[in-house]
């Protein structure tokens, strides 16, 4: 059987084989959501970058396709976006049959081995068969770099506001905003950034999108910006900022630093251009700069988070960017358990055994006091939650998940995160598990927590106990069907 090596996702994208990191070029065309992403087919750790291609008309069952960009003299593949040129203002392809148009960035590796500063410059490389078969245009790159060190991973959309196309860069550790009419020629308007935001590390694959606020009429701009290092649990880690954008300038109030997912395992997360009903679909790569290179995979290495819809919500007063896995999941779901209630004095245990969690999503609804969930399998592997409502803080424990040593900073902490917007009396928790991942959603992704996990047989106990009276409401345990 394919897909049945230790640790393999069963229902989350992995490549086939070899590396993979980014997601790029998510676009909804045709009926088809199209998965690009960052790809060294030679081998299990980063190497000369190529974009591999995927596609899925559910956002569950994936199709592999074969590579879509080969690295070239001009350099490595790394991350960018994909549109559909549907007015067919670059000329590349027809009104008929409008060009997929991929921007990226080309990675010079002779220039940097020579000692240069400026290896990184935006390019352009069109498909006219739907993704299958691309060719790079003549005139790249198509913003060359000034003198810029880290200058990279264009994200690109048409604005229907301002009837043109933009596109945002990552230069250091701030954005430029850049727009243009053809996809080719464009023009750099505004820089955002400096002294707001996290800052630990260099700005990496910008996002931006308008987004209604949920249950109003008003609209925002989101900006998701990855920042490595620099995540509130070490290494790598994806913030975003809500404001406004008249097509040149984004602008925010935001004074705090918001975080998208507060595990450790969501980085370089990017939405679909496109999507139907006007969704706003995300997809984030499930690793941290960290550890990615070390994880113990044979024969492929990481996997994507779940896709995800994005909402925004105003609590306190406050605009929070919810993330939540897109409702077809449920498509894959066989019932094993549910119980209306489950009672627990203090200190009181009850334990629920499934011969593999790490293949299911548990769902119920608790009071907003202590919790404790304690994933645990015969061999002493144990994955601790923990939500502590006098401190208003959630916590994972993944110390003694499974193998955890083969780099020091996986197992090191328990992460824990304050949650000041969880405002209700009772919590809904989704958890989902695959084989090496858990997915965490409180309140509808209000919170969520994405992490690696590779424990060394599945986990078929899981205990819930709290400090205080606590009453588990409509808990129900799912198997998560294989996608493969
Ligand atoms: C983010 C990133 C991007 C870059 C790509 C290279 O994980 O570092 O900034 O384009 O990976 O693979």
């Amino acid at each position: 059987r394919i897909y049945a090596e230790p640790f393999r996702p069963q229902f989350h994208f992995s490549p086939e084989k070899k590396w993979m990191n980014d997601p790029n070029g998510l676009v909804f065309y045709k009926g088809i959501y199209h998965l690009f992403y960052q790809y060294y087919p030679e081998d299990i750790v980063w190497g000369p970058m190529h974009w591999g291609h995927a596609t899925s008309t559910d956002l569950i069952h994936w199709k592999h396709h074969k590579i879509a960009l080969f690295p070239d003299k001009l350099g490595y593949i790394f991350s960018g976006s994909v549109v559909i040129d549907v007015n067919n203002s670059s000329g590349l392809g027809t009104l008929k049959n409008p060009a997929m148009v991929a921007i990226f960035t080309y990675h010079n590796m002779d220039s940097e081995k020579a000692g240069k500063i400026n290896t990184q410059s935006q390019a352009l490389a069109y498909s006219l068969d739907e993704g299958e078969t691309w060719s790079k245009y003549q005139g790249n790159p198509i913003i060359a770099n000034l003198g810029l060190k880290d200058f990279r991973d264009p994200n690109v959309f048409w604005n229907t506001e301002t009837n043109t196309w933009n596109l945002l860069l990552v230069a250091g550790d701030y954005a430029q905003v850049y727009t243009s009419e053809n996809l080719i020629n464009w023009k750099l308007e505004s820089e955002f950034g400096k002294g707001i935001g996290a800052h630990g590390g260099v700005w990496e694959c910008p996002n931006l999108f308008k987004i209604k606020v949920e249950n109003s009429n008003e609209e925002k701009w989101v900006l998701l910006i990855s920042v490595n290092p620099g995540a509130p649990n070490g290494g790598s880690g994806t913030q975003y900022f809500v404001g406004d954008f008249d097509g040149k300038n984004f602008k925010t109030n935001q004074k705090d630093t918001k975080w998208l997912d507060n595990g450790a395992d969501n980085y370089a997360g990017i939405t679909y251009n496109d999507a139907p009903e006007n969704k706003r679909i995300f997809i984030g790569w499930m690793s941290n700069w960290l550890y990615a290179r070390n994880t113990p995979t044979k024969n492929w290495r990481s996997a994507m988070t779940l896709p995800r819809e994005i909402l925004l919500s105003k609590i306190n007063n406050n605009y929070i960017l919810k993330n939540a896995p897109v409702s077809q999941l449920k498509l894959q779901f066989e019932h094993h358990f549910s119980k209306d209630l489950i009672v627990l004095k203090p200190k009181q245990k009850t334990t629920l055994n499934y011969d593999n969690l790490n293949q299911s999503q548990i769902q119920f609804r608790a009071d907003a006091k202590n919790l404790k969930l304690v994933f645990s399998n015969d061999v002493n592997d144990t994955l601790v939650l923990n939500y502590d409502g006098k401190q208003k803080t959630f916590s994972i424990d993944r110390r003694h998940s499974g193998i955890v040593n083969f780099e020091p900073s996986f197992g090191k902490s328990i992460h824990t995160t304050a949650t000041p917007n969880i405002i209700s009396e009772t919590i809904d928790y989704q958890i989902i598990l695959d084989w090496s991942s858990i997915e965490i959603f409180l309140n509808g992704g209000v919170y969520s927590f994405t992490e690696q996990i590779f424990p060394e047989k599945p986990y078929t106990k899981l205990t819930i106990q709290s400090d205080e009276n606590q009453e588990i409401k409509n808990i129900s345990i799912y198997k998560i069907k294989g996608i493969w």
